[in-house]
């Protein structure tokens, strides 16, 4: 579903490696958990400094960087990612992204094409209880002069901070502005905020962003505080929260833009926005808000075969070949015992072959779900028959759904 969103919009599937040299990630930001506590970094065999992608950004741009596709380039990408966490429900050592990336646009317009993308995405998997919080964290100079005046707040709390954010923010002083702990929340409430430092452009991107996310309709709040994981984010941050899981594990997905990440990876000045989805996340959420709309395959027959197997291989091969949805017993198992696994199955026909029906060519087909008269059919009508029983419990389902 992910793919078809986004591939309507013009994006093409990038596949990156799993595993890149340590310096690619180093470039997220050496002041980042992800960087210094998070990495799953070894030396291989042939004394290389390599690390398991903690996030697939810097991947996508490491890839721009090396191979410089015309641009823009618009890329999606979906797989496993690896950060040493302690794992809690939401928060996992292996997890996997679904995102998108664009290179070569500084367009704010893009910033909202990319916002609406993941909106389009959790509206049609049905979560409603999604929150999109958007910030601008201003170009480098801002965020720069921010950082110093947050520092002067919360070194003037001293000791009253929590011993935490006082080791978080010799750091990076950004990140106290995420803490959770008591004694830190009437700091970060008096804190400064980064909308005073803006240069005009940086809030003038901002605005735009704004304005397009509200011509689309999307709903979203201007969250301040916001602060990312991340330290490449410039201009536009934004983060999808999730109703339901703990608030340290709430941020579903998110995302901003990066314009200065393709040259620290040494390729030219290339401006870059994208979002990362947490599939695992995005899961709890569909589970705890009941919307998990696909449905197991329903088996149309169960093929039960007592005269050694080979008429069972032949026939599940036909009916799959014809569509049909068809499972099997196996081992030559008795009568009894591949019935039992039949009912089991949940399938809604038994196609039961005897030795009399083998000698015969025809097949026994015995209704599961329904007190029926089992019927025997040649094995040449078999499809047609099972089509026609399928078709009409679908449509006497669908009748008792609508009552
Ligand atoms: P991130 O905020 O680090 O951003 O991760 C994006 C999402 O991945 C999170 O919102 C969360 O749902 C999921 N996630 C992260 N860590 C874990 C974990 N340990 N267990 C389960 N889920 C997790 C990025 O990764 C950026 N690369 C996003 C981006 C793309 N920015 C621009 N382009």
């Amino acid at each position: 579903m992910f793919a078809d969103v986004v591939e309507r919009a013009g994006y093409g599937q990038l596949i990156p490696p799993l595993l890149e040299d340590l310096g690619v990630f180093t470039r997220i930001g050496d002041a980042t958990d992800v960087v210094t506590k998070e990495m799953y970094d070894f030396v291989d065999k042939g004394e290389r400094h390599v690390a398991l992608r903690p996030e697939v950004t810097a991947s996508v741009c490491r890839s721009f960087a090396q191979h410089r596709p015309t641009v823009p380039w618009k890329v999606f990408y979906s797989g496993p990612n690896f950060r040493y966490e302690k794992p809690q429900r939401g928060r996992y050592r292996q997890f996997d992204q679904v995102g998108v990336e664009v290179l070569g646009v500084d367009d704010p317009y893009l910033d909202v094409e990319v916002i609406a993308l993941a909106w389009e995405f959790y509206r049609r998997l049905g979560l409603e209880r999604v929150r999109l919080v958007v910030n601008s964290l201003g170009e480098p100079d801002d965020r720069a002069r921010y950082v110093e005046a947050l520092r002067r707040h919360f070194e003037a709390a001293g000791d009253a901070l929590s011993e935490q954010s006082r080791a978080t923010l010799e750091r990076n002083p950004l990140r106290v502005l995420d803490s959770k702990r008591e004694p830190d929340t009437v700091f970060i409430e008096s804190a400064p905020q980064i909308s005073s430092f803006l240069s005009a452009d940086a809030a003038a991107h901002f605005d735009a962003v704004q304005g397009g996310l509200a011509a689309l309709g999307i709903p979203f709040e201007v969250e301040p505080k916001l602060v990312r994981g991340l330290d490449y984010y410039r201009r536009t941050i934004f983060e999808f929260q999730g109703g339901t899981l703990d608030s340290a594990q709430n941020a579903l997905g998110g995302g901003g833009r990066y314009d200065g990440l393709v040259e620290a990876l040494g390729g030219p000045a290339t401006p870059g926005v994208g979002f990362a989805l947490g599939v695992d996340r995005t899961l709890l959420a569909c589970d705890d808000e009941g919307v998990f709309a696909s449905q197991p395959v329903e088996l149309d027959a169960f093929v039960v075969d007592v005269t050694g197997g080979r008429q069972a291989a032949e026939i599940t091969a036909s009916l799959r070949a014809a569509g049909l949805a068809a499972d099997r017993g196996y081992d030559n198992r008795s009568m009894k015992a591949q019935m039992k696994l039949a009912n089991r199955s949940g399938a809604r026909v038994a196609v039961i072959v005897g030795e009399d029906e083998l000698a015969a060519g025809t097949v026994v087909v015995k209704p599961l779900r329904t007190t029926s008269d089992q019927v025997s059919i040649a094995g040449t009508a078999l499809v047609d028959h099972l089509r026609s029983v399928s078709a009409t419990s679908s449509t006497s389902s669908t009748g008792t759904d609508n009552t």
